[in-house]
């Protein structure tokens, strides 16, 4: 006979929203043998309840997780006896949380990007460093079967040695709207795109590639969103947000949360305790943030990367070509084929089945004829990396061949290519990243 001798974990998640929900319900049901949920903690109460009301709607007998206010943090780490704190707040404040819960003796898990600027990554690793807790960033998209099976190949050397990347990230209407909707249209909340998003993308290649960003370039604007160029462009409303707006009734760019159960819970019915408006208009003042980004990276191993964002694209997905002196490696994963006006996030997906996009992986070696590598891609969030991602954090990890687990090191290193991409666009010149975040990365 066998005994599971893992010790159980008692964990916190701290900032319920959206994002929270993979965690909350997770936590509270497949990995409820392994984890005990005992706090959530945010400076909105009604949303921890819809958290807890969701969990009591699949698991009655449960006793609703304790809840505690921001102020309190500090205070829920200790009375709950907390060993692990998954951090899914807004971008600005995860270093805040992440350096508190180690400095308490907690693992953490945080939710990417792991912070917003350098000043902040370097309070995290030294915090890491001084306390020797471990922080994991939930670099999902690792997890996705088919970013796997281009690790294995280009690991395996099946294109030789990668000289260069060209890789072009399409969000669609429904998706790329949405960060100028809410706190991620404040580069102070978010970074900006190439922070928030980007760190996904640029994550990959740092994986894929094992090499580390050494030089960046950027270009780019706000092309799409924004007031001036949705009042040139005759696409802008008058109106700040969406809910209680007759201005917003016609505009296909506007959130209708009272029509979305699930958004309505989380965020209208939510407001009068904090004012966060989930549904402000895409083309009203106040947007900081680019839509439409170019960066050029130099990597120590001396590879090159070609990189596009653009948050306004008809489909969503993206389309990757690795050229190595052995042959290249492309895909191409379509993640929706158009955008239906007026909805939601692109984060459900398709609407139809028809509508359903395609992953396609082709090996192209030197002298042979293209081969497609067939990976069966799985079920849930980003390709089937979250439901992994879960399983390797709170399930019975068991071997890491391809090292998929990000620590804080993998966080800040996918950071410095973004926060290098800002100081570029800012500067109008090519920045060295070790003059962003020299850590020893
Ligand atoms: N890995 C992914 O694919 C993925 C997908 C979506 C979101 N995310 C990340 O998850 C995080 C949350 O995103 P979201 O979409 O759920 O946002 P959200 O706005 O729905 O939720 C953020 C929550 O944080 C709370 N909060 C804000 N400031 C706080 C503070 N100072 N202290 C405590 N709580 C605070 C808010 O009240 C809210 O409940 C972000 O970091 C985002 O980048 C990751």
């Amino acid at each position: 006979m066998t005994f599971d001798t893992a010790p159980r974990r008692r964990c916190a998640v701290v900032g319920l929203g959206a994002r929270a929900r993979l965690y909350t319900q997770a936590l509270a049901g497949p990995y409820a043998d392994r984890v005990d949920l005992v706090g959530f903690c945010d400076v909105n109460a009604h949303r921890m309840d819809v958290h807890n009301d969701w969990i009591a709607s699949v698991h009655p007998d449960r006793v609703p997780v304790p809840t505690y206010g921001a102020e309190d943090f500090d205070e829920m780490l200790r009375r709950e006896r907390v060993d692990l704190v998954v951090v899914c707040t807004v971008d600005r404040t995860h270093d805040d949380y992440i350096v508190r819960a180690l400095e308490a003796g907690c693992d953490v898990v945080t939710e990417k990007p792991m912070t917003t600027d350098a000043e902040r990554a370097r309070r995290i690793l030294d915090a890491r460093r001084r306390t020797g807790r471990s922080v994991r960033v939930a670099f999902n998209y690792r997890y996705n079967p088919v970013h796997s099976a281009v690790r294995e190949l280009l690991a395996g050397g099946e294109i030789g040695e990668v000289g260069s990347v060209h890789f072009e990230w399409l969000l669609d209407l429904r998706h790329g709207a949405d960060y100028f909707r809410r706190w991620h249209r404040d580069k102070a909340d978010s970074g900006g795109l190439l922070v928030h998003k980007s760190t996904h993308h640029f994550d990959l290649v740092n994986w894929w590639l094992d090499a580390t960003p050494h030089t960046v370039f950027a270009q780019g604007g706000l092309f799409f969103y924004g007031d001036e160029a949705g009042r040139r462009r005759g696409l802008a409303r008058d109106y700040i947000r969406a809910h209680g707006s007759p201005a917003a009734d016609d505009d296909p760019y506007a959130l209708r949360l009272a029509d979305e159960p699930i958004l309505k819970s989380l965020y209208l019915d939510a407001e009068s305790e904090d004012g966060y408006h989930r549904d402000q208009n895409v083309f009203a003042p106040g947007v900081t943030i680019e839509d439409d980004m170019a960066v050029l990276v130099r990597y120590d191993s001396g590879a090159t990367l070609t990189y596009h964002l653009t948050a306004y694209a008809p489909w969503e997905g993206y389309r990757i070509a690795f050229n190595g002196s052995e042959g290249r490696l492309e895909l191409l994963v379509e993640e929706t084929t158009w955008s239906r006006p007026g909805t939601r996030t692109a984060l459900h997906g398709a609407e139809t089945d028809e509508d359903a996009g395609r992953t396609e992986l082709l090996l192209r070696r030197f002298w042979e004829r293209p081969r497609e590598i067939k990976v069966a891609t799985g079920e849930g969030g980003h390709g089937g990396g979250d439901v992994r991602m879960l399983d390797d954090l709170f399930g019975d990890a068991g071997a890491d061949p391809l090292g998929r687990a990000a620590d804080a090191t993998a966080g800040a290193r996918s950071l410095v290519t973004g926060l290098a991409a800002n100081e570029s666009l800012a500067s109008g010149r090519a920045v060295r990243a070790a003059d962003v975040l020299s850590v020893g990365l």
